[in-house]
């Protein structure tokens, strides 16, 4: 070849490796044919977890989908899971921020939102060593143990007069005066009561409204228009909880000037009173109003949920039921209180929950993340702003990693050592890596306390004519898994 030919015919072999190259790393990962402009919308249905999970067993465990303009990773398996929350975790740290969330601008300033930085590190570090540590919460649970006195007063009220009882409303109430007595000491909500519970209403309506599919999300031209008013709803509910908790502030301001000596044991002294000549923790009154709207938010459904399937199992199960209530008799004693220092010692209680959060984690898609760079993963090109869900319904239904996967078996548990607290990738109900739930301490007391008073005070018989194997399971996609028909069931004082 002389050199003229060969300056002629290099471009070009560099040329066509280049591309072979490019376009063997642009590889998107398998996933079904978008249509045009909706692209997957379609596919989603009522119940996303469920249609991915099914689809991911066409396409695998790395899926790509279009939602609208929205580029889509689909994660649903434990390996992928590890591979994109562990290996290549500083890639996924960023978090997809739906319209409603940026209502007042909350993204900007919430733990929830933020990116990975000083700012956000921040938040976690106080989560990790002022808010949920294993002191500050032995600190405060007496506060939760009055509230749980409550749970137990109301459901002996409804045994006495054959009453039937809301499982799912009275772990509400409960899990919202839990929250709100270890946060700021006060109780906002009460049983059967009518009066107006302004902060169990507003928060009820914010989670029903940033819940609602929006548009706008899968089309971000639209959110100028806000087409289904979704932001301008979710604007006036943060606007009232902001407001609400101003108010809670100012009190407890008040109360502090009026009595210098005076002090709780609850997360707002933390905050307002940062431990001396700890910069790290200086928080101003907005950044305080914000960070506690998002643990309110993400606290509240999420644990009453949990409870909720947790005692729709055991009414399923009546077996597992009685080896539950043995071993609380056994180990508290008929007529004693259970105490949040007493969940150590009930190892198949341990096992209901985790069993439960395996069949039922109530975040079922976890909160969905977003690219911050363009990434390969297993030979395929996870493109930079795309959302990245990961399917935890999905890991914890898989019949290869499960046996008898829809079955409530608590004993699998018994002997192993796989745990929910994001080491273990088979199980994830609280995501894994730097943006964990950081309130898996208070979640774990919560709903086990909650669950234990609820078997070990009461017997539970169900509306006539509904059979255990009868009781419904079916699941309301949302912010949260809800039950579609209601838990209700008549307690017996033992
Ligand atoms: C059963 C109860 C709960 C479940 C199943 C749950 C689940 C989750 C999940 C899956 C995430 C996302 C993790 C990820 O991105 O990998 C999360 C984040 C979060 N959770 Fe929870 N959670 C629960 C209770 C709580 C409680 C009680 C609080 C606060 C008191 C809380 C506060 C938060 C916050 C602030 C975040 C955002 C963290 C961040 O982005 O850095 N959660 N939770």
């Amino acid at each position: 070849m002389d050199f003229v030919t060969m300056l002629l015919v290099l471009p070009f072999v560099f040329l066509t490796g280049f591309y072979v190259l490019r376009s063997k790393n642009s590889k998107l990962p398998p996933g079904p044919y978008p249509f045009p402009i909706i692209g997957n919308l379609l596919q989603l249905g009522r119940n996303p977890h469920i249609s991915l999970a099914k689809l991911s067993k066409t396409y695998g465990p790395l899926m790509y989908l279009k939602l609208g303009s929205l580029k889509t990773i689909v994660v649903s398996s434990p390996d992928m899971a590890k591979e994109v929350l562990q290996k290549h975790d500083q890639a996924f740290t960023g978090r997809f921020i739906p319209v409603a969330a940026e209502a007042l601008d909350h993204h900007k300033l919430c733990i929830a939102y933020l990116p990975v930085g000083n700012e956000w590190r921040k938040y976690r570090k106080i989560c990790r060593e002022q808010m949920f540590s294993t002191s500050r919460l032995d600190a405060s649970q007496g506060l939760r143990q009055e509230k749980l006195e409550k749970l137990c007063e109301y459901v002996r009220k409804c045994a006495v007069s054959g009453r039937v009882v809301n499982i799912g409303e009275a772990a509400y109430t409960t899990t919202l005066n839990l929250m709100s007595a270890t946060l700021f000491s006060t109780e906002f909500a009460q049983f059967d009561s009518d009066a107006v519970q302004e902060m169990k209403l507003v928060i009820g309506g914010y989670l029903r409204v940033i819940a609602i599919p929006n548009l706008a999300d899968f089309f971000p031209a639209l959110k100028m228009i806000d087409p289904q008013g979704i932001k301008k709803e979710s604007e006036i509910y943060t606007a009232k909880m902001l407001s609400m908790l101003d108010d809670i502030i100012n009190q407890r301001v008040k109360s502090r000037d009026d009595d210098h000596s005076s002090r709780n044991d609850d997360l707002l002294e933390v905050l307002l009173n940062p431990t001396q000549g700890n910069d790290d923790y200086d928080l101003t009154r907005e950044d305080i109003k914000h960070f506690l709207t998002d643990l309110l938010i993400g606290g509240t459904d999420t644990s009453a949920d949990l409870v909720e399937w947790g005692m729709t199992e055991l009414l399923r199960n009546p077996n597992k039921m009685s080896k539950a209530k043995d071993e609380l008799r056994v180990v508290i004693g008929e007529n004693n209180r259970i105490k949040e220092s007493d969940i150590s010692r009930l190892p198949y209680l341990q096992a209901v929950m985790k069993e439960n959060l395996r069949l039922h984690p109530v975040v079922p898609l976890l909160v969905p993340k977003k690219t911050e760079v363009d990434v390969e993963i297993n030979g395929y090109m996870i493109p930079k702003n795309a959302q990245l869900v990961i399917n935890a319904w999905a890991i914890g239904k898989d019949p290869s990693i499960w046996s008898n996967s829809d079955s409530f078996e608590p004993e699998r548990f018994l002997n192993n050592k796989i745990d929910y607290k994001g080491q273990d990738f088979e199980l994830i109900p609280f995501g894994s890596g730097r943006r964990i739930c950081p309130g898996l301490p208070l979640a774990s007391r919560m709903s086990h306390l909650m669950l234990a008073s609820l078997i070990h005070n009461f017997n539970w018989k169900l509306e006539p004519g509904v059979k255990p194997e009868e009781l419904d399971t079916n699941e309301k996609f949302g912010l949260t898994l809800h039950k579609v028909v209601p838990l209700k069931a008549v307690p017996i004082i033992l």
